[in-house]
């Protein structure tokens, strides 16, 4: 469920004006095409209710209402995200919906709403057990239902109470942690947790220290019910390029709802570039719907910095048999990583009764999911409005999921869903990969056809 958000970028700063031009430029730029479809209108909208409580768009900052705007949204092919709170007031201390969540829902689906987030702010002390929270935000999930249209239901309580337990069953996706901020290990205070365990999920949460809560339960996503990350930053100016790849990677190998949550009129080539890789969301979109997990974790070799940060592996089943592979170096220098199939099969090996397992005694080719990545020059001419350029692009640049999805386009090998194939491991053999600074390297791994073992470029 791919889109945009403009929490993340403008925070309060919300028009019609704003959403409609994000939007066109969505289309523009071929975001919509590559799958971001959902434009997620986030606080501060309201201007409270109606004489018969119907909740109000404020008519300066939306003058031709909130039905014009869904209908604009959907003649661009795009989808209408809204949001509340299952509190008395929104985060930013607007009109809410608790205890009126039948007339809201009616009040969305009648405007075009095809996505809710749903936050926890002013919960009048209805949460502290998983029970609580659970009943509260099953009001909205029962409500949305008996509206009779489908609207997707994106859960934002950060983490409280455990949503990965019982939201699956009554929403399509759970923050799973305070807010992220446009850092990439920075701590803050205000994010007082680094482990899942979290009574005070709070703001200002790094990449990383998001990341490290993720990996205790990735086991809990699944088809139908995610967990969230948060919007992504990629685009904002507090991360390097390195570091806003390593982001948008384990985002999508986590099955994070990808949510651009960058100003997406004022966008450099470089973001473009990042946000537009299709072999990287052809893994955030991947059929079978699984989550990479973190198989070890280890403290990075440290130079001359008190933090030193970790490095880490990551590896996630792939429909058809492929593997994605994760190499992490949240440290501060450059390091070389080795990955032997032992570990990226530690799964399979480690429940083996006999010798090793096929993973193992098998070779793999390896497709370097980044290698082609969008250049400059060419993510400038979309970016200016050159469409000659992008009907001439280079067909692994670009992907229209519109015309295939990317299930099919996977089933038939699309080449711009692959990235590009840098070598192989052999049977037993080991991943290696100098991997930069707070970088990433990531790859799908493929059986090597039989018979077909290719030895010399072994990486
Ligand atoms: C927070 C939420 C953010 C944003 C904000 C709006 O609770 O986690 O993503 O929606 O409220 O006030």
């Amino acid at each position: 469920m791919p889109g945009q958000d403009n929490w993340n970028a403008f925070a309060c700063d919300v028009t019609e004006e704003l959403l409609l031009g994000t939007a066109q430029k969505i289309v523009d730029y071929g975001l919509r095409d590559l799958g971001y479809y959902y434009v997620v209108l986030d606080d501060c909208w309201s201007a409270g209710r109606t004489e018969n409580g119907s909740l109000l768009a404020n008519s300066t900052k939306f003058p031709n209402g909130m039905k014009h705007v869904g209908d604009q949204l959907h003649d661009m092919g795009l989808s209408f995200g809204m949001y509340s709170s299952a509190g008395l007031h929104t985060c930013a201390h607007y009109t809410a919906s608790l205890g009126r969540e039948k007339q809201d829902a009616a009040t969305f689906a009648s405007w075009g709403v095809d996505y809710l987030k749903y936050d926890n702010c002013f919960n009048a002390g209805q949460a502290g057990t998983q029970l609580l929270s659970y009943n509260r935000y099953n009001a909205m999930s029962q409500a949305l239902k008996e509206t009779g249209r489908p609207i997707l239901y994106s859960l934002c309580n950060w983490g409280e109470d455990y949503p990965w337990n019982w939201a699956s069953t009554i929403a399509n996706s759970w923050r799973m942690s305070g807010d992220i901020y446009d850092s990439f290990d920075r701590p803050d205070a205000r994010c007082p947790c680094t482990s899942y365990d979290c009574g005070l999920p709070g703001f200002h949460c790094s990449v990383m220290n998001i990341l490290n809560k993720d990996a205790a339960i990735v086991s809990k996503a699944q088809p139908g019910g995610w967990n969230d990350l948060d919007n992504l930053e990629v685009g904002n100016g507090g991360m390097t390029d390195s570091e806003y790849v390593l982001h948008m990677s384990m985002w999508a190998i986590l099955k994070s709802p990808l949510i651009m949550g960058t100003s997406i009129p004022d966008m450099s080539p470089q973001t473009l570039s990042i946000y537009s890789n299709p072999a990287v969301i052809a893994i955030s979109q991947d059929p079978l719907g699984v989550s990479a997990h973190r198989v070890w974790q280890h403290p990075a070799p440290t130079v001359d910095s008190d933090d030193q940060g970790s490095y880490s592996l990551w590896v996630g089943d792939l429909a058809g048999g492929d593997y994605v592979v994760a190499l992490l170096n949240a440290g501060n220098d450059p390091l070389t990583m080795n990955a032997s199939l032992t570990d990226i099969f530690f799964d399979a090996s480690s429940t083996s009764a006999g010798g090793p397992v096929p993973e193992i005694t098998r070779g793999w080719d390896v497709y370097d999911l980044w290698a082609n990545r969008m250049d400059n020059a060419t993510a400038s001419s979309i970016l200016g409005g050159n469409a000659t350029v992008m009907d001439r692009m280079n067909a692994t640049m670009r992907y229209n999921s519109t015309r295939m999805s990317y299930a099919d386009g996977l089933a038939r090998n699309e080449s711009a869903l692959l990235g590009s194939r840098v070598g192989a491991i052999a049977p037993m053999g080991t991943l290696n990969a100098t991997v930069e600074r707070h970088g990433i390297a990531l790859y799908r791994l493929r059986p090597v056809p039989s018979g077909g073992a290719r030895k010399r470029d072994e990486l």
